[in-house]
């Protein structure tokens, strides 16, 4: 049996299952986690999103099938995907360790406003305890943080994506720098996990190495679909962020989008980007649940 077509966001289908009815698994229980690409999509929608986005997906943010949960329409076999309502997936990069972090939650439009959701955060959060996990983190956008602070979770920061557009006619970009630790004289301005880049592909890497004021700074830099991710910048502590992003823009090719990530909304210097021109692609929040034994 194949679902009932999508009724639009926030819809309670009338062939929805009653709360209780949904059994939850492990993703674990799955064939092949990728496979859940196709409940994503009539999740979130289609998008703009290159071949392979979802397993690259699972991989750059260390997704763990057997916390990860699905959520099945009674009496359906896990590996059917017809009988898939909605997930929560969930990373466990070493470099958050003891917490995990989620990948993403979301359930098919028409089985919305039932709970479901709730018992698979419910479910993925056990998971995590009883792996000895103390924390489990997640990213909401900002309409949605209300809603994860009913659930338990409480806001670590706010956050902000920032956009920027590059402005090189001739751009600078260079091989992706090896990841090092910053240098005294270094702060780090954005940072995203580690193991992000670690799951990058290596023809999708670059770096940008180049300097403002005198001032050295060095980007490891994403090629993601026609936008350039800055997963890293580590520049010197005396050089605002505000002049550091215009020098990167500086070497990224004219017209295309730029994107900091995960900026701390409340931070002066994050306000001060914004005040100058770079757009709050995102606004959001880190918010986390802390996993009692
Ligand atoms: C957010 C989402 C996971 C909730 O799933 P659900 O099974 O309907 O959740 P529950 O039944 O446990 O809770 C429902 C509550 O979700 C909240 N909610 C859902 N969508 C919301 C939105 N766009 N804005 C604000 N709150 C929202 C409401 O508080 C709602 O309460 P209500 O039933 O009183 O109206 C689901 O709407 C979804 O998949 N949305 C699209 C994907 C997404 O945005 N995922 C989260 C980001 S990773």
């Amino acid at each position: 049996m194949g679902a009932p077509p999508d009724a639009g966001p926030r819809t309670r289908g009338a062939g929805a299952p009653q709360r209780d009815e949904a059994r939850i698994v492990g993703v674990d229980a799955l064939e092949d986690p990728a496979e859940l690409e196709g409940l994503a999509l009539r999740i979130f929608g289609d998008g703009d999103r290159p071949p392979g986005w979802f397993a690259r997906k699972l991989r750059r943010e260390g997704v763990d099938p057997a916390l990860s949960v699905v959520a099945l329409r009674p009496g359906s076999e896990p590996r059917d995907p017809n009988g898939w309502l909605g997930y929560v997936l969930v990373g466990t990069p070493p470099s958050l360790h003891p917490a995990a972090r989620t990948s993403g939650t979301g359930v098919v439009p028409w089985a919305r406003g039932r709970g479901l959701a709730s018992r698979l955060l419910d479910a993925a959060a056990q998971r995590c305890r009883d792996a000895g996990l103390r924390r489990l983190q997640l990213l909401a956008r900002a309409e949605l943080v209300p809603f994860y602070r009913e659930r338990g979770f409480a806001s670590l920061r706010a956050t902000v994506t920032a956009l920027g557009f590059g402005e090189a006619t001739h751009p600078r970009l260079v091989a992706a720098p090896p990841w090092r630790s910053p240098r005294a004289a270094e702060r780090e301005r954005v940072a995203w996990l580690p193991e992000a880049w670690a799951g990058t592909e290596a023809h999708a890497r670059h770096g940008c190495v180049t300097t403002e004021d005198d001032a050295a700074l060095t980007a490891w830099i994403s090629r993601e679909g026609s936008a350039w991710l800055v997963q890293r910048l580590l520049a010197p502590p005396e050089l605002s962020l505000l002049a550091a992003a215009d020098a990167l823009r500086r070497c990224l090719p004219a017209g295309a989008p730029v994107l900091l990530p995960l900026l701390d909304a409340d931070d002066p210097p994050t306000r001060a980007l914004l005040e100058a021109g770079w757009a709050a692609a995102q606004r959001g929040a880190l918010l986390e649940r802390t996993l009692a034994p």
